[in-house]
């Protein structure tokens, strides 16, 4: 997952947006869901932010507050400099995360808590409650029939292939999964916070 993500760096957008490799999949509706999801974000009160896993600032930078995005791989993080100017962005590992105890009011993740396994789950869930009040997850929602987990191969615009795990969510259920509520959901999208 984290050598996958560092070789999709500079093309990793063009799923947000559709373009090259993504151009052809058939998402209706998928721009104005993605606006959607963005203003879901923005819409969130500012507070000290850590955004684990930021990848390339694609969501960073709707936070508002003021925020920090850390990530693994740097390729990443060197995007999302040129994204998001304005935040700070840390290379580190998100199970051991290299801040104080509640050093934050709220961690923000994206498309990331989606490609735990056991046991990574429950020690990024830990992390996250060390060092954040709050905590705000967004993934995928399930469609219809979808399996809600599987390891799927991926191919990058080099021809290179790879295996990632991922889950898709039934909102209500990653709601209870980490005790709290679902803030926002639409056709592929689902927003959930805990306390
Ligand atoms: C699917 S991308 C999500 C990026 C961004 N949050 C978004 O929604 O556009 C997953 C990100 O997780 C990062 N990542 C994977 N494992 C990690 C780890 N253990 N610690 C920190 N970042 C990690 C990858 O480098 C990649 O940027």
């Amino acid at each position: 997952m984290k050598a996958y993500y560092h070789a999709r760096a500079r093309e990793y957008d063009d799923w947000w947006v559709g373009r090259n490799l993504y151009a052809d999949r058939h998402r209706p509706g998928w721009d104005e869901e993605r606006e959607q999801l963005e203003a879901w974000i923005a819409g969130l009160p500012p507070k000290r932010t850590l955004d684990v896993a930021c990848g390339t600032g694609f969501m960073t930078q709707h936070l508002r507050g003021e925020v920090t995005g850390l990530d693994q791989s740097a390729a990443m993080l060197e995007v999302a400099r040129e994204q998001v100017p304005d935040a700070t962005f840390v290379q580190g590992d998100a199970l051991d995360l290299p801040f104080e105890d509640s050093e934050f009011q709220r961690l923000f993740t994206s498309y990331f808590y989606c490609h735990l396994e056991e046991p990574d789950r429950d020690r990024f869930l830990a992390e996250a409650r060390r060092v954040a009040d709050e905590l705000v997850i967004v993934g995928s929602h399930a469609q219809a029939g979808e399996e809600l987990h599987r390891w799927e191969t991926r191919r990058l615009r080099d021809g290179s292939e790879w295996q990632v795990y991922k889950r898709v969510f039934v909102p209500d259920e990653l709601a209870a999964e980490i005790g709290g509520r679902v803030l926002h959901a639409s056709r592929y999208f689902v927003m959930v916070v805990a306390p």
